[in-house]
């Protein structure tokens, strides 16, 4: 019995020696892996400077390629563009400084997605978040609108704060991750920023009532364009999604990210409108501004920057058809 009990105490013994050879052989190649990851982590952290130093090394070897005659010349010409080209993209997938603003709300957070699976997924929420606020600032104006009450154009002053500030940090992240998203679709973020500031502390005075009306309207109508450009571009990401398979795939093609100019046949009316009422806004306000002496300066300050971004909006939209357009043109 005693003889029995022994054996089957060894067999345990062996089992465990047995696990625990594994366990240990387990822990010598975390440790190792991890030793080498912090090698490799290292020597990434030098590549921003090695591939500036070897992007000018290429330009001095250019130049000195195209004073020669060899037979071979042109070849070496066409490596160089690739090489110089690949260096260019691994450089911009690269960590990068924050943007001031990100430096600013964030400190010295890396903002860097690791890969293009996290950069759609980021993009798909910025969309989503748009989509859902928006529908929120349309009722609020809606409630505006039937109710009038100091309080909710408070309130609605106030969310518009608080998106276009939170929109443009998200903004400034898409950027630093690659996104093409142009520079004055910021500013205007910034722009609006100030005008829903200076609506929020605008006195409860005649020519704020007088202006009320008009900036429920535009606050509904943005709503509704706001929310025709979200279909919009959700139903681009979607496509994306569709046509370069399952999520876990490469999705950074450029080719699918291009959208025609028949694409937005729906949209542009209803932006032309937005500016058009943008520009009118600037108008009611400078004009209740020039003949009101006792008007604050949050009615001018509010004119001036309307028409500051009815004309930014206006003349970056009509860019970037005019771009859609020798696009279409050429394929
Ligand atoms: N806000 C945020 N991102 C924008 C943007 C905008 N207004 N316009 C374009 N982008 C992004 C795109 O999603 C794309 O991102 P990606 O590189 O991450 O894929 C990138 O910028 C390049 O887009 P582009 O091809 O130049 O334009 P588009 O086809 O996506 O959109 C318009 C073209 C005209 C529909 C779009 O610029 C737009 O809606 N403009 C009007 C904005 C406006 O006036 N707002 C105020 C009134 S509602």
């Amino acid at each position: 019995m005693a003889s029995e009990r022994s054996v089957k105490l060894d067999r345990a013994s062996q089992q465990w020696l047995n696990d625990w050879s594994t366990l240990v052989e387990e822990y010598r190649r975390i440790k190792e892996s991890h030793r080498k990851l912090k090698l490799m982590l290292d020597d990434y952290a030098k590549h921003p400077t090695r591939i500036g130093k070897q992007l000018k090394d290429l330009k001095n070897s250019r130049a000195r390629v195209s004073g020669t005659s060899f037979a071979e010349s042109a070849e070496h010409l066409t490596q160089l563009d690739q090489m110089e080209k690949d260096l260019l993209e691994i450089r911009a997938t690269l960590p990068k400084p924050n943007h001031i603003i990100l430096q600013i709300v964030l400190g010295d957070l890396n903002v860097q997605m690791r890969n293009e699976k996290e950069k759609f997924a980021y993009k798909e929420q910025y969309e989503v978040f748009k989509l859902r606020v928006t529908i929120i600032t349309c009722f609020l104006a809606i409630s505006c609108f039937l109710f009038p009450s100091r309080t909710l154009d408070a309130v609605l002053h106030f969310l518009f704060v608080w998106y276009y500030c939170t929109v443009t940090i998200r903004e400034h992240i898409l950027r630093a991750n690659g996104s093409r998203i142009k520079g004055w679709w910021l500013m205007h973020h910034y722009f609006s920023t100030i005008i829903s500031g200076l609506l929020l502390v605008w006195p409860d005075d005649d020519l704020n009532a007088a202006f009320r009306p008009t900036f429920i309207s535009f606050s509904m109508y943005m709503g509704l364009t706001q929310f025709i450009q979200a279909y919009y571009q959700r139903s681009f990401l979607i496509k994306r999604e569709t046509l370069m398979g399952s999520r876990g795939r490469d999705i950074s093609t450029d080719g699918v990210r291009v959208k025609t100019l028949s694409d937005l046949r729906f949209l542009i009316p209803f932006l032309f409108g937005a500016y058009i009422f943008q520009f009118y806004n600037a108008y009611v306000l400078i004009t209740l501004w020039q003949y009101t002496p006792s008007a604050t300066f949050h009615v001018v300050s509010c004119g001036v920057l309307f028409a500051i971004v009815g004309t930014g909006n206006l003349a970056t939209t009509l860019m970037v058809l005019w771009t859609k357009y020798k696009q279409t043109k050429k394929a």
